[in-house]
């Protein structure tokens, strides 16, 4: 495996690095405060790390208290950068809004926001409920509206700032068993070219980052990363194997610097090549329905 398509040492619990070696400037984001929501697990949490390593102070926000509260006291005493944890659901604009107040009581600014919250499993079309689908387009999709408009109103319209909206490449092939979060990441896409056009003159960049299947985390648990029946997906990916959450914190590393300064309503893909082979496998997908019922 050549330098350029290996993955950096990984941790696969929602803790923090054991070694980092920068690629960036290490202040790059001095003074810089970032909100992230979903920023308690997964890749919300080494985005944090990351982007707390640069420099960067953070509010990491998500429905449980009790997850932020811990992973904040991880990323403090890791990086030496202070970390917020507050409490919302991205589905009631009122705990947005009281989230959004604490962190500029606390901060005075808000200079980068990473739309992260999201929800997931598999589940076929046919077997979806109503309220299944509703549910997911909720919080994906509307979550990642309402804390955009929250941040735009309260700070981002009089100073300026930088989103990046976490999303996914499912619907690009109409992965099956993924309607309704294939169908709630594509509109966050096109909600980043609305928003980047509308907001461009506020001084506010809007990206998208599609991640593929990245290991350690929920989202790659749930849609069977840990099962038999995808063991054999490295195969599949151009880059031979699955990306680290480190890899895609890099990438909103990049996106909120100043070398994406004109970088605005794009999505920059963080997968290894995977959609671009990685087919819609039928069996596979029924088999790891039926293993399990509801991922
Ligand atoms: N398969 C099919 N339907 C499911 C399901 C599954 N695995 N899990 C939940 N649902 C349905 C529920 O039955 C309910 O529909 P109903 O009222 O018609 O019965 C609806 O989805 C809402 O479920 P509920 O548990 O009330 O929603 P919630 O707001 O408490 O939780 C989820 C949201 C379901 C997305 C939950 O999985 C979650 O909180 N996820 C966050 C973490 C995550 O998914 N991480 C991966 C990110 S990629
Ligand atoms: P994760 O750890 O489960 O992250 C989801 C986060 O969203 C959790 O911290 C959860 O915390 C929070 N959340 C869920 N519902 C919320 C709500 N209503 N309000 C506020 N916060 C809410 O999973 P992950 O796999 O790391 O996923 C992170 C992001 O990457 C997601 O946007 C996901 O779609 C995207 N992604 C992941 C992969 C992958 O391979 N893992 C691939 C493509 C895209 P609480 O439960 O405390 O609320």
């Amino acid at each position: 495996m050549s330098a350029t398509s290996s993955s950096p040492q990984e941790v696969d619990t929602d803790d923090c690095l054991l070694n980092y070696s920068y690629i960036f400037r290490d202040d790059m984001l001095k003074d810089k405060v970032a909100f992230i929501t979903g920023g308690g697990s997964g890749i919300g949490f080494r985005i944090a790390e990351i982007l707390m390593r640069h420099g960067c102070q953070t509010v990491i926000a998500s429905r449980s208290l009790e997850r932020v509260q811990a992973s904040a006291k991880k990323l403090s005493a890791a990086t030496g950068q202070r970390c917020l944890p507050v409490s919302l659901d991205v589905r009631q604009p009122v705990t947005i809004n009281a989230a959004v107040e604490e962190t500029l009581q606390k901060f005075a600014k808000i200079d980068i926001l990473i739309n992260g919250a999201a929800g997931n499993f598999l589940c076929p079309a046919s077997g979806l409920s109503f309220n299944a689908f509703k549910t997911v387009l909720e919080i994906d999709t509307i979550g990642t509206f309402n804390t955009s408009k929250v941040l735009y109103q309260k700070w981002f319209k009089e100073h300026g700032g930088i989103i990046v909206n976490i999303t996914a490449t499912l619907s690009y092939r109409g992965q099956i068993l993924q309607v309704h979060a294939g169908s709630a990441k594509a509109a966050i896409d096109a909600m980043t070219r609305h928003l980047a056009a509308e907001w461009g003159p506020d001084n506010i960049r809007i990206n998208s980052l599609a991640p593929g299947p990245i290991s350690g985390t929920e989202g790659f648990w749930k849609l069977g990363g840990l099962t038999k029946a995808v063991a054999s997906l490295d195969k599949l990916i151009p880059l031979q194997r699955v990306g680290t959450k480190s890899e895609v914190a890099h990438g909103v590393l990049y996106l909120v610097s100043p070398a994406a300064s004109y970088v605005t309503g794009a999505t920059l893909v963080i997968d290894g090549g995977h959609w671009l082979t990685g087919a819609n496998n039928l069996s596979v997908m029924q088999a790891l329905l039926q293993k399990s019922a509801r991922l």
